[in-house]
């Protein structure tokens, strides 16, 4: 089999490049990747002379490359996207480019070629928020709130047309907030990880109550292979731990295993349009498909904050490619 994995420089493709490459010896990965802000090569040092992986740099947006890729592949998981719902504010069209023209750019390859499989990675978000009690079900209305979750609910919506209209063999997974190694730090997690280690305090947003669903990045990558798999063409498949915490239960988390007291929190504007509350059902992966999470969050919010600590370089480096010096 050949996969060609589609943001498998960024934070979760590439522990889902490194899933595949361990689990499957007989699988061809390759990474197709335009290495933006976010895309990092370091991410994936291990596993660059494997020899079932070969790294292409190029982007999503350009048919004549992913026309001749796709010519030679079996399966196609789609990550690669602009991720950061506060840059979306800032900036929206890059956001419309990629994700969904980006994505457009994969399905009419994928169609042309006869892809065996084709997965679209997105996103909760795109289901909007809730209030304080209740689930995002895969029968949820989308209803977008930010320009990033509007460009990934238009992804989702042209990747659903290709099924409807043209019986490409699709799956759409729609997961809830990750973390883990190698997130970019601009992301909660590793962004306050980052500001306490340069004793700086971390910015939480408004009363800080705003509720995530938290799952190890590592659990979204098997319930993505569950899904490649084995999951019913042209099906959503909701994916979550059940692990809400608000942000000042993550941000208290963070301090206290940093050996930080609360005068490290800075409270901060409101992000326009923020959501409120997401919580995800993964009933249906849960009973169709027998996947569920192995990773707690005790267990893997540690891992998480020792693999900061213990990867600072890493952190250095991007901070050094920002600031222009790499
Ligand atoms: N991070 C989360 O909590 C989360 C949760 C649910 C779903 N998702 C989805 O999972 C996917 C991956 O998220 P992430 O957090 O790893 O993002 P990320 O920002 O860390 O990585 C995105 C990757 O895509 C690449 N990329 C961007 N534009 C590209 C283009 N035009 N062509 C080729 N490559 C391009 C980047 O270089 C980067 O390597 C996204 O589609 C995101 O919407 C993320």
């Amino acid at each position: 089999m050949k996969i060609l994995i589609t943001g498998g420089a960024g934070f979760i493709g590439s522990c889902f490049v490194r899933y595949i490459l361990n689990k499957y010896n007989d699988y061809q990965v390759i990474n197709l990747d335009a290495l933006t802000y976010a895309g990092n090569i370091e991410n994936l040092e291990d596993v660059q002379d494997n020899r079932n992986y070969t790294f292409i740099h190029g982007n999503i947006c350009d048919k004549k490359l992913v026309r001749d890729i796709m010519s030679e592949v079996d399966l196609v998981v789609n990550f690669a996207a602009e991720s950061h719902v506060d840059r979306s504010i800032t900036g929206p069209e890059i956001f419309v480019e990629t994700n969904i023209q980006g994505t457009l750019n994969l399905l009419q390859a994928s169609k042309e070629t006869g892809v065996e499989r084709y997965l679209q990675v997105s996103t909760d978000e795109v289901y909007g928020t809730l209030g304080k009690t209740g689930y995002f079900y895969e029968t949820t209305p989308i209803a977008p709130n930010s320009p990033y979750s509007a460009s990934k609910a238009g992804a989702d919506l042209l990747v659903r047309s290709y099924f409807e209209t043209y019986k490409l063999p699709v799956l759409i997974t729609r997961c809830s907030n990750n973390y883990g190694p190698y997130q970019y730090p601009e992301k909660l997690i590793p962004f306050f990880i980052s500001k306490l280690l340069r004793n700086e305090k971390v910015p939480v947003y408004g009363d800080g109550l705003n509720v995530r669903d938290w799952l190890y990045v590592y659990d979204h990558c098997s319930a993505i292979d569950t899904v490649l798999h084995k999951g019913k063409i042209g099906d959503v498949y909701n994916i979550g731990g059940h692990n809400e915490k608000t942000n000042i239960e993550i941000t208290k988390l963070i301090l206290m295993s940093m050996g930080k007291d609360e005068s490290s929190i800075e409270y901060v504007k409101d992000r326009l349009g923020h959501d409120r509350r997401y919580a995800i059902s993964n009933d249906k992966i849960q009973s169709e498909l027998g996947w569920k999470p192995s990773v707690t969050f005790e267990e893997g919010i540690k891992l998480t904050i020792d693999w900061y600590l213990k990867n600072q370089d890493w952190i250095k480096n991007i901070e050094n490619k920002k600031a222009g010096v790499l």
